[in-house]
């Protein structure tokens, strides 16, 4: 698998020697945080053929079977506050609609924040983790990244299967994932070089992706859920919403549910 990687990643890729692949680990994440206490350099990547504890959003689990998906970790060391990072999860979301589009020849679509859609269903998911050094500023940020390429509808768990797509699925074609795996490096690394100088031009990017604009949509928080339609998505990545009451608020943590995807009527 490393070979065909490498075979389809651009020259000017600039980390193949921090590039690791593993037929199976718990979480790509975990191991990467693992090796950032060993002093893990800024590019370090890892990609498993299946994870046993992958896990996504809200301690929520990510269904990562062999030899269908790409899960995939990388870690960006920028010398740089938190606050400079607050369109992370969206920048990253852009670089993997521009991979998918490389490798499979369609655009997915943004469910904000971090879902990478196509029509009513999920194809991936991102999970960024931050960590800060004693000066409160970024000690490591871990970009975690799971696509469903290959499966058939009959592959998903059946509480999943009217939720979850594949690339597959979107194009009817086989999909060689060391090509979607290559394609997603090659766009993160992109996405690293321009991630604290070109913020205006991701989020417009991410805007034009995100399907979350202009839907009626549910917030839920705990046991809080508050129904209003997304405006926008603001200069930090935030869910702009009007709710039911008129009053408008940038959102930038619950669960947003689309009414008509995933199952919300
Ligand atoms: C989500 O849908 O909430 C995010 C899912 C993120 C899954 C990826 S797969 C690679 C990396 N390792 C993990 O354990 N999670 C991320």
């Amino acid at each position: 698998m490393k070979e065909s990687i490498f075979y389809h990643l651009s020259p000017t890729y600039p980390w193949k020697d921090r590039f690791h692949f593993f037929p199976e680990v718990s979480s790509t994440n975990d191991l990467l945080k693992a090796m950032v206490k060993e002093g893990a350099p800024h590019g370090t990547a890892i990609i498993a053929d299946r994870q046993t504890g992958g896990h996504g959003r809200m301690g929520r689990s990510f269904h990562s079977p062999g030899g269908v998906g790409i899960y995939l970790s990388i870690l960006l060391r920028p010398d740089c506050a938190p606050t400079q990072l607050m369109h992370l999860t969206c920048a990253v979301a852009a670089a993997m609609c521009d991979a998918v589009e490389a490798a499979a020849g369609f655009r997915p679509g943004i469910k904000w924040t971090n879902d990478l859609v196509y029509g009513k269903r999920k194809l991936g998911g991102i999970l960024t983790e931050l960590g800060l050094n004693t000066k409160g500023r970024v000690d490591y940020a871990i970009l975690g990244i799971g696509i469903n390429c290959c499966q058939s509808p009959e592959d998903f768990a059946p509480d999943i299967q009217h939720i979850a797509g594949s690339l597959t699925m979107v194009t009817g074609q086989e999909i060689d994932r060391a090509k979607v795996a290559a394609a997603m490096l090659d766009a993160l690394h992109t996405m690293d070089a321009q991630l604290l100088t070109q913020q205006e031009a991701i989020l417009s990017q991410y805007r034009r992706d995100c399907i979350t604009v202009g839907q009626d949509i549910s917030l839920v928080r705990g046991e809080e859920i508050r129904h209003g339609t997304a405006l926008d998505v603001d200069e930090k990545g935030a869910l702009v919403v009007r709710f039911a009451d008129g009053h408008i608020e940038s959102v930038n943590s619950g669960e947003v549910s689309i009414r008509g995807m995933y199952g919300y009527v």
